[in-house]
């Protein structure tokens, strides 16, 4: 196996001695959930569409007690800040604090009755690039609140809670693959998820000598928000002119058939949907065979479909993405996640991932001025509590 199963990443005893200090009494639940990167299939999910995410051993987790009123308190030890609300009036905020505001609000909204609490997080997600720390925040606080209220919440349910918190509380219209992927994470597994159906399919990862190599840009990501919700918009009005519910349900001949019908860019953005789609089907077989050099070549072409066609790159990524393509015991790489800024995702020979940091951050930072970071990552199981 890739990968440790039961290893999780915070410490629980620095948590916990956190928590005793700012609230004066011995943490009830310790939960803690998972980021993720994708491997391939970007854009798809809110297309009803398919992706390939796997869960990484970097998580966010959330020490928790019951209060004897209804008041939530949370307290970000990594940032040094706190919130306070109460799950009945609850409203938006700023930054990490829409996250547990968010899942207690989408528990209350769907009829759960929630008792007060006093939550302290934690985390090694490096925030804002792009590995979904949010949903990792997300599930997390919904797993602690869900289990002190002694509220029987399934993993894949409490996920579409979270996801409904980020789209109708925090205002973000993301899909499902980020909190399916932190909630529901095999061990050593990639996730096949259909997010029209919702079938999600562990199929296991290559063997120990692929690594999945994760480097971060570090430039800024601007507008991410408007830009991905815009995206999000494009791809429903291309689904209506072509008269298909979503653009799971167009194909590429049926696109160049009314390909007068969508004005640019949507055509393009069609394009990369529906090509997408069959890019992840095609890396599952691959994966299955054991095939790293088409599931690799299967990576680079995603890159570019989401450079030239969906318009989600950035220079940094595309200078990530060349130089590893130009570097040896490289199978493939692209950027993951939503794009504009954030990072991409490597698969590298274990042999070589020395080379490959030294490398890519030497000549990156030569070219941009800019400090990458990278991060190998093993694939960790879902959500405990
Ligand atoms: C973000 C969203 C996901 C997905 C990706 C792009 O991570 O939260 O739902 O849409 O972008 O693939």
């Amino acid at each position: 196996m890739h990968i440790l199963a039961e290893v999780m990443t915070a410490d629980r005893e620095a948590l916990r001695r956190s928590f005793a200090r700012d609230f004066g009494r011995e943490p009830e639940v310790i939960a803690e959930a998972p980021a993720r990167v994708n491997l391939i299939g970007e854009h798809t999910d809110y297309n009803g569409g398919f992706v390939l995410p796997v869960a990484i051993d970097r998580t966010i987790a959330v020490a928790a007690a019951l209060r004897d009123d209804d008041l939530f308190r949370v307290r970000a030890l990594d940032f040094g800040e706190c919130d306070e609300f109460r799950w009945d009036t609850v409203r938006r905020a700023q930054g990490w604090r829409n996250y547990p505001r968010g899942v207690a609000w989408a528990l209350a909204e769907a009829g759960h009755h929630l008792r007060g609490a006093d939550l302290a997080v934690t985390g090694d997600v490096p925030p804002g690039a792009g590995l979904s720390s949010s949903a990792a925040l997300a599930v997390a606080a919904g797993g602690a609140v869900c289990a002190l209220s002694g509220i029987d919440v399934p993993p894949r349910e409490l996920a579409l809670l979270c996801q409904r918190a980020e789209n109708a509380f925090a205002g973000v219209q993301c899909g499902i693959m980020d909190q399916f992927a932190s909630a529901l994470g095999v061990a050593g597994h990639a996730l096949l998820i259909d997010c029209r159906s919702l079938d999600v399919e562990p199929v296991a990862f290559f063997g120990p000598d692929v690594a999945i190599a994760v480097v971060d840009s570090r430039a800024p990501r601007r507008l991410a928000d408007t830009a991905y919700n815009q995206r999000r918009q494009e791809c429903s009005e291309a689904a209506r002119l072509l008269g298909v519910a979503s653009l799971r349900d167009a194909g590429l001949e049926q696109l160049e058939a009314n390909r007068e019908r969508l004005p640019e860019p949507l055509g393009r953005r069609a394009r990369h949907v529906i090509s997408e789609n069959r890019r992840v089907l095609d890396a599952v077989a691959a994966l299955r065979r054991g095939d790293t050099a088409t599931f690799g070549g299967l990576m680079y072409r995603s890159h570019e479909s989401l450079r030239d066609d969906f318009e989600v790159s950035t220079p940094e990524l595309d200078l990530l993405v060349e130089l590893a393509r130009a570097t040896d015991g490289v199978l493939g790489s692209r950027l993951t996640g939503a794009g504009f800024g954030g990072c991409t995702v490597s698969l590298v020979r274990q042999t070589q991932l020395g080379e490959f940091r030294a490398r890519i951050l030497g000549e990156y930072g030569r070219q941009t001025g800019l400090e990458g970071e990278m991060h190998v990552c093993s694939i960790a199981g879902g959500l405990k509590v």
